[in-house]
């Protein structure tokens, strides 16, 4: 996919211009470009991956492309506790489709938001995989798995035909701002 691609699926999810955000399973970079490019230079981007070599790469491109960008990367697995809080938004692009057991890792991801906090997930609109893309989930299914984690208002942004399993969908959902009843 384009660069433009990329911005299109996440724009309209990125309300203002700023404010700290996090790419988890940000591999490359593809969408952390795209986040550099939409939140602006005022943004502080906290990359994190299990992959180091993912992230290095990842830095170089980002040097180059958008140098005004604060960048930080994190090499970290994100079925465990990270330590991180109080993102404005959370992005995950491909990679909670490689969680089995999803809603323990959304329930950390919300508290890694402050309230009213965006997360942005762009995933395949399939629920069946293959062992490229283990567990996938179709944006209805999204709508009930991101509610049962304790997310509201989700919506969805863009969808895109894909090569692999068929289509591409983008979607934002928030953190409540009054404290959550689903823990
Ligand atoms: C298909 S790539 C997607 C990369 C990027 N978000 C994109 O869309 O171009 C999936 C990424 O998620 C990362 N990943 C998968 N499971 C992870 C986990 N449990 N903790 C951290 N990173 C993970 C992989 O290392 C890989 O870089």
């Amino acid at each position: 996919m384009q660069h433009a691609d990329l911005v299109a699926l996440i724009r309209d999810g990125i309300g203002a211009k700023g404010g700290e955000w996090a790419d988890l399973g940000a591999g490359e970079g593809a969408f952390t470009l795209a986040l550099a490019d939409v939140a602006g230079p005022s943004a502080k981007i906290t990359a994190i991956d299990r992959d180091s070599g993912a992230l290095r790469r990842l830095r170089e491109d980002l040097g180059r492309r958008f140098p005004a960008t604060a960048i930080e990367t994190v090499v970290a697995d994100f079925t465990r506790p990270i330590s991180l809080a109080d993102f404005d938004g959370v992005v995950m692009a491909n990679s909670l489709h490689f969680v089995r057991d999803k809603r323990p890792v959304l329930e950390s991801v919300r508290e890694m938001l402050r309230p009213g906090g965006a997360l942005i997930v762009v995933e395949y609109g399939a629920d069946r995989g293959n062992p490229w893309v283990p567990h996938p989930f179709s944006y209805p299914t999204w709508e009930r798995l991101s509610a049962e984690a304790g997310f509201e208002r989700t919506r969805l942004l863009r969808t895109m035909p894909s090569r692999h399993l068929g289509s591409l969908y983008s979607s934002v959902t928030y953190r409540p701002v009054a404290s959550s009843s689903v823990t």
